[in-house]
This record gives structure tokens, sequence and C-alpha cells, in this order.
């Protein structure tokens, strides 16, 4: 039996793959079994922040690996300590916790909004989300996500959530009904359609969660770690939130995820209140701490300016109806179905990805301008056939 085959025998059919069979990568060039090449505008959904076998990030992993691999969170470590640290002292937050996910960094966040509220009384213990949001796949961050068909299959979901849609008349009208405990946004909804949140909404439900002393969680798992060209996407609105969750390029290739908590939530949670296995693991935050060192203001710079030029690039190309985004999270509205897009530039030798009806860009962040040309030469040649 071939992989393919392989695959569909062994492998449980939640994931419908494309036919390729990728064996290794190196920087923003992924290759497969017939050792054809792939420039890699998808990063594995935005993890490998600094492409495939990137030096540093490898020296870090394999050190710590040949030091400490696991030792449970009864024990100090070093890695997870340092890359708290470097966390907080680049964003201002007060203290991390450590899990190996996304979701897992957001069901931390939600416990901690609970608790937190839970002094304005038992029936304070609702999040709000934004509609058209994706948190996450566990029970929990799947009812915190409002997209209703990611919910259909798995009802009842954990109770506690609402969705308001992304203007203000409709975050008071629902707080006016409920007792709000938090509320959850992306700046950027990524899975869904890469909708770039207006700075006017963000600020006013900043101030509206201040003044209401409601915590404001921002979800940067897919918009974190430099990915649109500051720290954290937060940061283009200049506004600061009470609880950011990260994941995803954090971890540069290895699962991780990490809530930050502001001053006001740092001692909201006492021993014995969450944990983890494997949550703040030597190996994992020993690379995650060789990609954050990494994220100063010139490479920020740089992948803010690497998103103008695929912008201008895209802009007005044939087939091309629109491009949204920051830094290098880029949707493009085609002509064509977007899935169609994905496939040809698969067989051109692109790999992109989608997000709702838009073609989505996620590449490595220290990708080179002459290959991300290349690749978004490919992408407007299938656009425009
Ligand atoms: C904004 C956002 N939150 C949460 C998640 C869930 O992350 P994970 O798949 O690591 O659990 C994702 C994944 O795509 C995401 O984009």
């Amino acid at each position: 039996m071939d992989i393919f085959e392989l695959d569909k025998k062994y492998i449980a059919g939640t994931y419908n793959r494309f036919p390729v069979n990728l064996i290794y990568g190196l920087g923003s060039l992924v290759f497969d079994e017939m050792d054809r090449r792939y420039i890699d505008l998808t990063s594995g959904i935005g993890v490998t922040a600094f492409g495939h076998s990137d030096e540093e990030w490898t020296k870090a992993v394999i050190t710590q690996i040949n030091k400490l691999a696991h030792v449970s969170n009864l024990y100090y470590t070093n890695p997870d300590v340092k890359l708290a640290e470097l966390l907080c002292k680049k964003t201002g937050m007060n203290k991390v916790f450590f899990s190996n996910s996304g979701a897992e960094a957001n069901e931390c966040a939600i416990k901690a909004a609970r608790k937190y509220s839970a002094k304005k009384g038992e029936d304070c213990y609702t999040i709000m989300t934004l509609e058209n949001s994706f948190h996450g796949r566990t029970l929990t961050t799947l009812a915190a996500t409002g997209q209703e068909h990611y919910h259909e299959l798995y009802t009842p979901l954990t109770p506690g959530f609402v969705y308001a849609e992304t203007n203000m008349e409709s975050v008071k009208s629902l707080a006016e009904t409920t007792k709000i405990a938090g509320i959850m946004i992306e700046c950027i909804q990524g899975e869904g359609g890469v909708n770039v949140l207006p700075a006017d909404f963000v600020r006013e439900l900043a101030e509206y969660t201040k003044e209401n002393d409601i915590p404001l969680i921002i979800d940067e798992v897919q918009t974190g770690n430099g990915r649109t060209g500051q720290l954290y996407a937060y940061m283009n609105y200049k506004i600061s939130p009470d609880i950011v969750t990260t994941a995803k390029g954090l971890g540069g290739g290895l699962p991780i995820g990490a809530c930050l908590l502001s001053e006001k939530f740092a001692d909201v949670f006492g021993y014995g209140d969450h944990g983890s296995t494997f949550g703040g693991n030597p190996i994992a935050c020993a690379g995650a701490f060789s990609i954050i060192s990494r994220l100063d203001d010139d490479f920020l710079a740089d992948v803010k300016r690497k998103g103008v030029l695929v912008k201008s690039l895209l802009d007005g190309a044939k087939g091309v109806e629109s491009v949204c985004g920051m830094g290098l999270m880029i949707g493009i509205k085609t002509t064509k179905p977007a899935g169609e897009v994905v496939k040809k530039c698969i067989e051109k030798g692109v790999l992109v990805l989608t997000a709702k009806d838009k073609v989505r860009l996620l590449p490595p962040l220290n990708i080179n301008d002459d290959m991300l040309i290349e690749a978004i030469n490919i992408i407007k040649e299938v656009c425009r056939e």
C-alpha cells in the first residue's frame, strides 16, 4: 500500500488532505517524495514562523532535547520560566500559563475570566465572542466559536457563550440581558476569512470592557508572534488587553500554547486551579524562546513591508477581486473559487490556504523577496487563467 492508502486506512478521516506527501523542508520550501519543490505560503497554518529546518530554532530544540525533554510541572525548569519572562518583558503582561495548543490557551483564558468574574455573582459566567470567530475545537472553544456550522454535530456544547455582531450596539445589547464574564475577540478573524476588525470598534470595545470591569481576551493564536508586523496584533490597535492567548507561530513547529495574564489577572489562579502535563515542556519552550527573541522592531518592520509588497503585487491583478489582511496574514478574494485556486497552485508548486471564500497566505515571516514574488506571480497566473 502506498502512503495515501495507508493514511486512508489508519488515520481518522477528519482531514481532506491534498495528494502531496511532504518529506522535508528548507526555509520557505518543502519537498515531496518525488523531490518536487513547493514554495510554502502556509507555514503549517501559521506555525513555522522562521520556515523549515531553521538553524537557530533547530539548534535550540536539539540542545534542549539532549539536556532534558520532560520532567512535569512538579519541578522548576529553565526554559518555561525564561520564555515567560521574555513574553512578559516584550508585552508588559505579568504572568503566563503554558499549554500545548491554541484551543487550550483559550480554555485557560475562559477559566481565568470566569474565575475573575465570579465576584459579580454565580450567574456571571457567560463569555461573549463575535459572530464569524474561531477559537478552537474542544467543546468549550467550539462553543466560543461564533460559527454555527462548527456546532452542529456536537451539541450540547459548554453553556455560557453569546455571539455579538462586530459593532458596539450589538455588544451592549447582549450585555444588557446577560451578565458577561469576559469578551474574547480575534483582531483579525483568521478562519473567518481574514477579516480585519475596524480600529474604532476594537478601541471602543477595549474602553467599554475597562469601564465595566469585564475581562478583555484577545485570541492571538493565528495573529500573534509577528504575523501582522507587530509582536501581537492587538498592538496595531494600541489597546491593553487583560488576557492574551497565543500558540501556532510561538512554537515555530512544536506544539505550545500560552495564556498571558495582565497585572489584574496575574494571581487569578492559585495552586491546583489549572494544569497540564505537557504545558511548559522544556523543548517546546526552548524553541519558542528562539522565535520570540528574534522578533525585534527591524524584523517586524520587514514583515509589514513584505505584506505591503504582496498587496501591491496582487491589487488589480486579473481574477483578483480584493486583498485584505495585515503584515503576512493575507486574504485574497478571487474570481475563481478559492479551493480551485489552491489546487492549481499546488500543481504549479505553491502551497496556499483558504479561509472561507478567500485564498489565505501565511508565509514564513522570514521568506525572502525573490521567493515571495515568485510565488505571488504563480498565484496571479492561476487567478487569471
Ligand atoms: C484564532 C484561533 N484560535 C484558536 C485556534 C485553535 O488553535 P489549535 O488548533 O492550536 O487548538 C485557531 C486555529 O486555527 C485559531 O486560528
